[in-house]
C-alpha cells in the first residue's frame, strides 16, 4: 500500500512489556477476561514466563519503531501414547485497531510458523478471521469435542467428607509420581514439570482460585484446581490415579463445597465429551451444558506423522480449561 510503513516481525524482548500491554488492552476489554487479583502488567509478566524461552517464543510486529501487533504463545509438553510432544497454542493475537486488515497478524503467523519449536499446534478461537487462517493452515476440529457440564451450588455434595482433602500452596516432587501413573489411560495428556504446574496453578498472577489434593501414605492420589471469576467456579484441572473414582468424587465434592461456601453460584467443568470423569460429574448433579469450546489441532509440518487421537470421537484425551489460558 503506497505510503504505508513496512512491518517487520521479531521475537519479544523484556523492554517491549509496556508496548505489548498497550496493544493487548487496545484489543481486548477487559484484559484479562476473567477476575484477577493483580494488575494487568503482572498477569502479562506471568503469561510471558509460560515458555522455557520467552524471547524465542512470543512475537511482535513493528512499524516505524512502534509495536503494532503481538502474539503470545503457550508452549508445553504433552504425552501422546507415552511419547513427548511439544505443543504450542497461540493465546493472544492482537493488532492495534488502526493496523487491522493489513496482513499484520498474517505476517506474525508466517514468522511463527517458521520459528516455532512445536510439533503440534492446539488452537481455540471464536474470532472469524483466525478461524479462517487456521483452516487454511490445515487445522481440524478435535473429534472428541470439548464440552462443559455445570452444577448449581445450592445443594450439599455427597462424598465431601469421604476422604481427607487438603489445600496446597504449591505442588512438590510427589506430583510427578502421580502423573506417571495417572497419564497411563490417556492417548493425549499434558506432561508438565513441577515448575510448570506451580507456574500454571499456584501463581496468584495467573488467576484466583485454589488447589486441593488427596494423599494416601504420603503419596499423592489426586488433585483438583478451581478458578473463580464473575460468580462462577471453574474446575480448571482434575487428575487422579487411574480407576480411582473414589478419589475423584471427594475431590470434586470438596471443591464444590468450598466454592459454595465462598458464595459461588455455579460450578463448571469442561472436558472431552467422552471422558471417564463425566460419570462422576453426573452423579454429583452436574448436567451437560452443551456449551462447546471449539478446539482444533494441526501438525506442525505437512508430512509429519499423523496423530490419530485428533480424528477419533472416542479418543482417550485428557483436556481441561487449565490446558489453555481461558481461566
Ligand atoms: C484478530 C486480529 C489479531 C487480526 O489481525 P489483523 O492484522 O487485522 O489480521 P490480518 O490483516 O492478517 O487478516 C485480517 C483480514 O485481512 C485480510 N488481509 C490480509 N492482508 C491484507 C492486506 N495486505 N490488505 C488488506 N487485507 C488484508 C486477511 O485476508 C483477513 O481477511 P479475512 O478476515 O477475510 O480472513 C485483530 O483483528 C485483532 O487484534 N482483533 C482484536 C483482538 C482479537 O479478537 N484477537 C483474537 C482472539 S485471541
Amino acid at each position: 500500500m503506497p505510503g504505508q510503513p513496512a512491518v517487520s516481525v521479531r521475537y519479544y524482548r523484556p523492554s517491549d512489556e509496556e508496548a505489548v500491554l498497550r496493544v493487548i488492552q487496545a484489543s481486548f476489554a477487559p484484559w484479562p477476561a476473567f477476575d484477577i487479583g493483580v494488575a494487568p502488567i503482572d498477569h502479562l509478566r506471568w503469561k510471558i514466563e509460560c515458555a522455557p524461552d520467552p524471547e524465542a517464543t512470543h512475537m511482535v510486529a513493528e512499524a516505524n519503531g512502534q509495536i503494532v501487533g503481538i502474539r503470545l504463545c503457550l508452549v508445553r509438553d504433552y504425552s501422546n501414547n507415552g511419547a513427548r510432544v511439544t505443543v504450542r497454542t497461540d493465546t493472544d493475537n492482537a493488532v492495534l485497531p488502526e493496523w487491522r486488515g493489513r496482513g499484520v497478524n498474517a505476517a506474525i503467523g508466517d514468522s511463527v510458523f517458521e520459528s516455532s519449536p512445536a510439533e503440534l499446534i492446539l488452537s481455540s478461537t471464536r474470532e472469524p478471521s483466525l478461524i479462517r487462517r487456521d483452516q487454511d493452515l490445515g487445522h481440524r476440529p478435535l473429534r472428541n469435542r470439548f464440552v462443559s457440564a455445570s452444577s448449581l451450588l445450592s445443594q450439599s455434595f455427597p462424598g465431601a467428607a469421604a476422604m481427607s482433602v487438603s489445600e496446597i500452596a504449591r505442588f512438590d516432587e510427589r506430583i510427578m509420581k502421580l502423573w506417571t501413573l495417572a497419564v497411563q489411560p490417556y492417548e493425549f495428556i499434558l506432561a508438565p514439570s513441577v515448575n510448570w504446574l506451580n507456574w500454571r496453578f499456584c501463581d496468584q498472577r495467573g488467576g484466583n482460585g485454589f488447589v486441593l489434593q488427596t494423599e494416601e501414605n504420603t503419596d499423592v492420589t489426586g488433585f483438583i484446581v478451581a478458578r473463580t471469576s464473575r460468580g462462577k467456579g471453574h474446575i480448571a484441572y482434575l487428575l487422579a490415579l487411574p480407576g480411582r473414582g473414589d478419589v475423584i468424587q471427594p475431590l470434586i465434592a470438596a471443591c464444590m463445597t468450598r466454592l459454595r461456601d465462598a458464595g459461588v453460584a455455579e460450578a463448571i467443568c469442561t472436558l472431552p465429551e467422552h471422558h471417564p470423569y463425566r460419570e462422576t460429574l453426573l452423579a454429583l448433579g452436574f448436567t451437560h451444558k452443551r456449551r462447546r469450546i471449539p478446539v482444533t489441532t494441526r501438525l506442525r509440518r505437512t508430512g509429519d506423522p499423523e496423530r490419530p487421537f485428533r480424528h477419533d470421537p472416542y479418543a482417550r484425551i485428557h483436556l481441561m480449561l487449565g490446558d489453555f489460558d481461558f481461566i
